[in-house]
């Protein structure tokens, strides 16, 4: 049986101030006028958390309200201290975020972010009982050279692997193929369940029989034309969406496919 589905949206560095706000008063009103079982989580911009926390907040605190979790894009893997621009997780926990991404293939490639890194953030994340987003997936070389599992194997392990089961059993992980990134390239639904199934035994393998509730995600060029093939595997939870996440009506239409797949 698999568990409930998640459609988070990644904004990236997109909208100002008056399009996060009406994107999440659209998203917040849809919800509520679209009852869904899926867990709707949407990470904007850093500037516009403390705006997207109230406006979820009030409809939240409304009668069945609608669930829309607000995660952030990346954190510092220091509690506080003298780093100029940073944004740390006790700062995200005081606004009332929710969540966080963690481990973006962007921030690998721009940002120099690497797992041990990653793997102080998830720790610190999960001890502020923020819910980590934990990003992992290969580069088109590393696919076309066979080595996609052994890459994905040594990201989960170098980031995930010393946690205890109980705190593994909290995060949430996205399978994002590089290639697939904005590039309009998608894994197929066969290539995604493939690795989503190989990503579930890894975490098998380090948090035993509860690695089974462990929402794994899909991203990569996920979009309301492909994703009903690729929500429909056994072991995708979901998607972390980048590009269709900016469009009220595409990222509404993920969530209904998730909460028919
Ligand atoms: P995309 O981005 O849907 O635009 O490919 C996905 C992501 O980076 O999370």
């Amino acid at each position: 049986m698999k568990g409930k589905m998640i459609i988070a949206g990644n904004w990236k560095m997109h909208t100002d101030a008056r399009e996060a706000g009406a994107l999440i008063d659209g998203l917040v009103a849809w919800c509520k006028a679209n009852p869904v079982n899926v867990t709707v989580v949407v990470a904007p911009p850093f500037p516009f958390l403390a705006d997207a926390v109230q406006r979820v907040a009030g409809a939240r605190a409304a009668e069945g309200g609608p669930q829309v979790l607000i995660a952030a894009q990346n954190c510092h893997e220091a509690e506080n201290g003298a780093f100029t621009g940073e944004v740390s997780v006790p700062m995200l926990k005081s606004l009332g975020v929710d969540a966080c991404i963690v481990g973006h293939s962007e921030r690998r490639q721009y940002f120099g972010e690497n797992d041990p890194a990653v793997a102080v953030k998830v720790a610190l994340l999960l001890k502020h009982g923020l819910m980590p987003i934990y990003c992992c997936g290969e580069r088109l070389e590393e696919r076309r050279e066979g080595r996609h599992q052994e890459v994905v194997a040594a990201q989960l392990t170098a980031a995930l692997g010393s946690l205890p089961p109980q705190e593994l059993a909290r995060m949430v992980v996205a399978y994002e193929p590089v290639w697939a990134i904005g590039t309009g390239l998608t894994a197929s639904p066969d290539q995604a369940q493939d690795m989503h199934a190989f990503i579930r035994g890894e975490l098998h393998r380090m948090a035993g029989a509860g690695a089974g509730r462990i929402p794994v995600l899909y991203g990569g060029s996920c979009k309301p034309d492909n994703a009903a093939g690729l929500f429909a595997g056994a072991d995708i939870n979901g998607g972390l969406i980048g590009g269709a996440a900016l469009s009220l009506a595409s990222f509404t239409e993920l969530v209904r496919i998730a909460h028919h797949g």
